[in-house]
Formats: structure tokens, C-alpha cells, sequence
């Protein structure tokens, strides 16, 4: 069985999808996540609705993430925010795979599970067998009162609004500043300084008109979707921060536009995939201003070496020497949160790709919002 939004009662107004709907959606979205959560006096986030106090939240020793789909990859940016703000060990799983590996659970580890609609079954069941061996679980979930929400022992609602294409982006969106709050909340009561508390509180306030100078970019976008469109298959990849990215625009690609995209880890290319690298077979890179750009420009290299296109999503003060490449540049912000400013661009170009090829954007074949089976 699976359950879909009705899309009839809603509108999609003057858009031609609620993808697109959606989309537009976003910085007032990620306002409403925000509202009321950020405490300027101590640099922290103020999340009510996690029912822990500070004593337990300090004894918080791991943190594990679980999701499905979307839900899964921008869990795994959640963990490498929550590891580089609260150096708390932290991952993220699959949840339809969590149960089937007899799971060590600990008190000390906090349970994420992270869902839009709180209704695929595969996340509520990990959340149960998790609960069953006595863990704690919070939702980072955008429907109130589903059934996820209700399981879980405290949570952050999303508030992105009543979602109804598949393909997941203001609730994405707001689930990867819903971790950045989680992230610093968990960090202030540890090692995180107040300064750095601040920094990210003034990073998170700029993220609404940061996303909204990406969509105003939509027809340059539309043009590079295009060139993407044509291809039977292609790679996104990133490193490290950038990696989860690489696999949530592969996976919104795949979604909609029905190609082979495939997510790698910008180091690992030379490790099997530069095989298939050819003119037939774009690259989306991600290639934001770090500790990384170097390496990550040397293996553009490689890629252009081989006559590979390449689309570039990068900051403008990346130079990419003579690399052939058509190159997005988005505005940058402090450098834990850039993952969400680099998905962005990615929605664009899936969605754009899809219109291109003359997809139903909203309901791809074999796809259901929420999967409510097994
Ligand atoms: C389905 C959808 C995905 C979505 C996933 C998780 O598989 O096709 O797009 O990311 O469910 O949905 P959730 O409601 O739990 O976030």
C-alpha cells in the first residue's frame, strides 16, 4: 500500500509542478524552521521539543541518523555537521537496512530519525526497534502528529509547509537547517564557543536570501540542465561535506529525469570510475571554497583529460585554471552550512532536465511520496 498527498487539495498556482511550487517555497521555509529557535545572547539554538535538559545532553556519546532517500543523504550531512560543530561521533543509515543488522543500541547514543512525511514505514519500524531496546529517538519531521513524530520521544518539526511532489526540497532544505540547529544546540553545551555559536546563528539568519539568489538563477540553470539532459549517464561528485550532496542530486536526478546518475566520492574516481569517463558521460563536480579545492580542481583535470563535460557548482573565488567547464558559482556562507547553498543549484537542474525530457515532475513512474510497505 502507499499513500500519497492528494494533490488535488492543493494548488499549484502559477507554477507549472509543485516541484517547482516547492522550490520557490524555500526561503520562507527555512524561515519558519528558524523562527523563534535561535538564542543571539548565547550563540545557541533554542529547541524546546527535544525533552532532554543539559546534563543529558552532555552525556551524549554518539549519534546515529536514520532516513530513507532524501531523507537518508541529507541525514548524512546532519552527521557531519553535528561532528564538526559538537565533535560528537555521529552517522547517518539507511533506515529500511537498520533493523536487519540486529543493531547495537546504547543509552548514550542519540537516535535521529529524520522523514517529511513521518509515514514511511521502514523509518517508523527502525524508530521502534530502537525504542523497543530502550534508545532515545528524536524526529526531525515535517508533518505534525504522524505517525514517526508520535513514536519518537522528541523532535524538531520542520514547518516547510504541506509537500507534495515526490522529489523532496523545501522539506530537504529545512531538515539540513533542522540538523544545523540540533548541531548547535548539541555543541553549545560542549565544546563549541560562543563566538562560533555566533558565527553560525548570523550564517543560518543570511541562508533565506542566499536560496532565494540561487532561484533567481533558474534560466541560467535551465540552460545547463539541458546539456545534462541528453546524457544516458552521468556522475555528481564531491568530497567529504560535498559527498552527500553528490548523492542527493543523483538521486533527484534519477527521480525525475529517469538517467543514470550516479554519486561519487571525488577522490574515489581514480579508484575504478575514470574508466567510464568519456564525452558521452557528464560530471557534475561540487567544488566549494576549502580545504579541498586543490585536489578537488586536480581532479577536474583529470576528468577534462578524458574529454568528460563537466558542470562545475562552485564559490567565486574557486579558480579552475584552464578546466573546460560550464560553472554555477553560489554564494558562500560559513562553511558547515555551503552543503545546502550547493543542493540547491542540483534541484534546479534535475527539475530543469525533467521538463526538458517531458517527465510528469511530480509523480515519477514506480515512485510514491510515502512508502508505506516494507
Ligand atoms: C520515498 C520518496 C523519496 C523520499 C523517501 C523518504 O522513497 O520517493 O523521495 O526521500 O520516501 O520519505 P520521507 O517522507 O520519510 O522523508
Amino acid at each position: 500500500e502507499q499513500v500519497d498527498v492528494d494533490p488535488a487539495s492543493y494548488d499549484a498556482g502559477e507554477h507549472d509542478s509543485f516541484m517547482h511550487k516547492e522550490m520557490q517555497e524555500q526561503p520562507a521555509a527555512a524561515d519558519r524552521v528558524l523562527r523563534g529557535r535561535l538564542d543571539e545572547r548565547f550563540g545557541t539554538a533554542r529547541l524546546g521539543g527535544l525533552n532532554m535538559d543539559a546534563r543529558e545532553t552532555r552525556a551524549i556519546r554518539r549519534v546515529k541518523i536514520l532516513g530513507c532517500g532524501s531523507a537518508y543523504y541529507v541525514g548524512q550531512m546532519g552527521a557531519a555537521l553535528i561532528e564538526e560543530l559538537a565533535r560528537i561521533p555521529a552517522d547517518a543509515e539507511a533506515a529500511s537496512e537498520f533493523r536487519y543488522r540486529n543493531p547495537i543500541i546504547e543509552p548514550d547514543t542519540l537516535y535521529v530519525a529524520v522523514s517529511q512525511s513521518g509515514e514511511t514505514l521502514d523509518t517508523l519500524l527502525a524508530v521502534q526497534e530502537i525504542r523497543r531496546k530502550g534508545g532515545r529517538v528524536i524526529g526531525l519531521v515535517n508533518v505534525v502528529g504522524s505517525a514517526i513524530a508520535r513514536e519518537c520521544d522528541g523532535g524538531i518539526y520542520l514547518h516547510a509547509g504541506p509537500e507534495v511532489a515526490v522529489a523532496s526540497t523545501k522539506a530537504l532544505t529545512n531538515m539540513f537547517i533542522g540538523f544545523s540547529l540540533l548541531a548547535l544546540q548539541l555543541g553549545r553545551v560542549r565544546d563549541l564557543s560562543i563566538a562560533d555559536g555566533k558565527r553560525l546563528i548570523a550564517g543560518l539568519t543570511r541562508l533565506p536570501d542566499q536560496i532565494q539568489a540561487i532561484l533567481d538563477r533558474e534560466d541560467e540553470l535551465a540552460e545547463v540542465a539541458r546539456t545534462l539532459a541528453g546524457a544516458e549517464s552521468l556522475f555528481f561528485v564531491g568530497r567529504v561535506r560535498g559527498f552527500p550532496v553528490a548523492r542527493e542530486g543523483a538521486q533527484k536526478f534519477k527521480e525525475i529525469s529517469y538517467r543514470h546518475a550516479e554519486a561519487y566520492q571525488t577522490s574515489e574516481l581514480k579508484h575504478g570510475p575514470l574508466a567510464l569517463i568519456s564525452e558521452a558521460v557528464p560530471t557534475v563536480a561540487l567544488v566549494p571554497s576549502d580545504e579541498l579545492t586543490d585536489r578537488n580542481v586536480g581532479a577536474l583535470h583529470e576528468i577534462a583529460a578524458r574529454r568528460g563535460p563537466l558542470v562545475v557548482i562552485t564559490h567565486e573565488d574557486v579558480d579552475l585554471g584552464d578546466v573546460a567547464a560550464l560553472r554555477i558559482d553560489v554564494p558562500r556562507n560559513e562553511r558547515e552550512l555551503d552543503p545546502i547553498l550547493l543542493t540547491v543549484p542540483l534541484q534546479l537542474l534535475a527539475y530543469h532536465a525533467a521538463l526538458h525530457l517531458g517527465h510528469d515532475i511530480d509523480k515519477p513512474r514506480n515512485l510514491a511520496k510515502s512508502v508505506t510497505v516494507e
